[in-house]
């Protein structure tokens, strides 16, 4: 796997070197399948989660994409808010060729499932019409209701809230009845903000990209309140390639 980079553990330091390797048996390793919900997020240096482009693909870089192509091998459903699926275009999700073989190993399904959460419902049809629709989570009120059930099916749209708000534990809670119970959200920072206000993220995986940006980007939170209290988390590891910093934390959720 020449095109991807070797990682450098700087945390913890018993294992030095994450070579690439056809099935990513190391990273398979260090990130482990276990339920919970994960978050994958990207930032520069100065914090910002997208670059001018007003999308994460333009701070992103090879180390990212290592490790976020395991993360999604070793997840049962990829969670993401509407405004990401807009901004940058998702549509049916493939585990990659060379990771499949592990993820059948670890008891995953073949597919990887995508998860919208949308209070309009205003999808892109690419993404509605396709082979695979995802499951929608949304609210009772959503105005586009009936169309939903008819283009993704009716047992894929999960009412989970009122209002303009889907509820984040009950959204959960809604995909572990479907047997998803490994989750990874990709955001966005509206999304990843309900997640954690909810207590229902366990860890949190962020790459630092080395540039600095400026700009009028938001962070990987959008959260005009401050969380009361403050969520502390706990360093699983670190890692390092090129000048990219990929960390992963345990969230200590409030109810623990
Ligand atoms: N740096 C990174 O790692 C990263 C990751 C992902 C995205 N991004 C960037 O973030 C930007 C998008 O940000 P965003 O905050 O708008 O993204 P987002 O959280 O993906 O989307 C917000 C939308 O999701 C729905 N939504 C989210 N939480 C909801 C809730 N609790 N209840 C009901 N609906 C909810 C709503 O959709 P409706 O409007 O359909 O009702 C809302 O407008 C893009 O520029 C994208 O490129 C960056």
């Amino acid at each position: 796997m020449p095109d991807l980079p070797t990682l450098d553990v700087l945390l913890p330091l018993d294992r030095p070197r994450l070579e690439p390797i056809a099935g990513e048996p190391d990273l398979i390793a260090l990130f482990d399948a276990t339920p919970g919900v994960r978050a994958n997020m990207v930032s520069t240096v100065d914090g910002a989660a997208t670059g001018a482009d007003a999308r994460s693909g333009s701070i992103n870089n090879a180390a990212d994409w290592r490790v976020f192509r395991v993360l999604r091998a070793l997840a049962d459903v990829v969670l993401v808010g509407a405004g990401t699926v807009r901004a940058e275009g998702y549509t049916a999700l493939e585990v990659v060729d060379d990771l499949r073989e592990a993820r059948a190993s670890l008891g995953l399904a073949r597919d990887l499932e995508l998860a919208v959460v949308s209070t309009s419902g205003d999808l892109p049809g690419a993404l509605l019409d396709g082979d695979r629709p995802p499951l929608v989570l949304t609210v009772a009120d959503n105005p586009s209701l009936g169309g939903l059930r008819e283009a993704v099916g009716t047992d894929r749209v999960l009412v989970t809230g009122d209002g303009h708000r889907v509820e984040a534990r009950a959204a959960v809670r809604a995909l572990a009845d479907r047997g998803l119970t490994r989750v990874l959200a990709e955001g966005g920072p509206s999304l990843l903000a309900a997640l954690v206000e909810a207590d229902v993220v366990d860890e949190v995986c962020l790459t630092w990209s080395p540039q600095l940006v400026g700009g009028p980007a938001g962070r990987i939170l959008n959260q005009p309140a401050w969380f009361s209290p403050a969520r502390p988390l706990t360093p699983l590891h670190l890692l390092h390639a090129d000048g990219v910093l990929l960390g992963r934390w345990r969230v200590t959720r409030l109810g623990a």
